[in-house]
């Protein structure tokens, strides 16, 4: 069950907005060049701002995620008719023959236990062609990044084209090593409308 911050059907509009510059995912765009990737499977793809970005680069990109509400907003962008988006978790990934797969903005922390994690690997390997590639990232537990989120994480109000302006606020609400569990509180000015969105990624240990 995807959290609300992407699945929301007045969230996900605005997570983009919130989530600023993605300057994370030049590094992707570049090792799809590297690795000659055609065929790529955007796993947790969201609101398709990698997906979209592979697909301008003359890509085959098949995106998944559970989150109906960012599929949505992905399918509503710009040159996105020739991408296919499949409405569902890693383990619908089609087995489509990707020469890569990746996972993009820590979708692979959305997995807390070792089994379903598995089960994602699993499906991922199934998607990929023989000696294809993964790619994904992950925090670095021992930079503790949590701590930096409870103190330096005001309120934010952004205008946002279709929603208005919006404030929004994050707080750490528990840190069970390796899980770190944070909310976020939006607050649609326009209306008044509040709505909160609790997350609970892994943060794994190092080893
Ligand atoms: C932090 S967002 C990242 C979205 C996108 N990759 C990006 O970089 O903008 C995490 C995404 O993982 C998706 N997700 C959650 N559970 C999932 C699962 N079991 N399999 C695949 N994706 C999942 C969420 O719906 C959400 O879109």
């Amino acid at each position: 069950m995807p959290d609300p911050l992407f699945a929301h059907p007045r969230l996900a509009p605005v997570y983009d907005a919130f989530d600023g510059q993605r300057d994370d995912l030049t590094v992707y765009l570049r090792l799809a060049g590297e690795l000659d990737a055609d065929r790529v499977l955007d796993v947790g793809c969201g609101t398709g701002s990698l997906a979209i970005l592979l697909a301008a680069a003359g890509r085959t990109v098949v995106g998944v995620d559970p989150a109906g509400a960012s599929l949505e907003v992905a399918k509503s962008k710009e040159k996105t008719a020739a991408i296919t988006w499949i409405h569902g978790d890693a383990t619908r990934a089609p087995r489509a023959s990707a020469d890569l797969a990746v996972m993009t903005g820590n979708v692979a922390q959305v997995f807390l236990a070792d089994e379903d994690w598995a089960q994602a690997l699993r499906a991922i390997h199934a998607a990929l062609r023989p000696h294809g590639y993964l790619v994904f990232e992950t925090r670095r537990p021992e930079r503790r990044a949590w701590e930096e989120w409870a103190h330096t994480t005001g309120p934010v109000i952004l205008d946002i084209p279709g929603s208005g302006r919006v404030e929004r606020r994050c707080e750490v609400t528990a840190v069970r090593l390796p899980f770190v569990s944070f909310r976020y509180t939006y607050s649609f000015l326009a209306d008044g409308a509040v709505i909160m969105s609790d997350s609970t990624p892994a943060v794994p240990r190092s080893r």
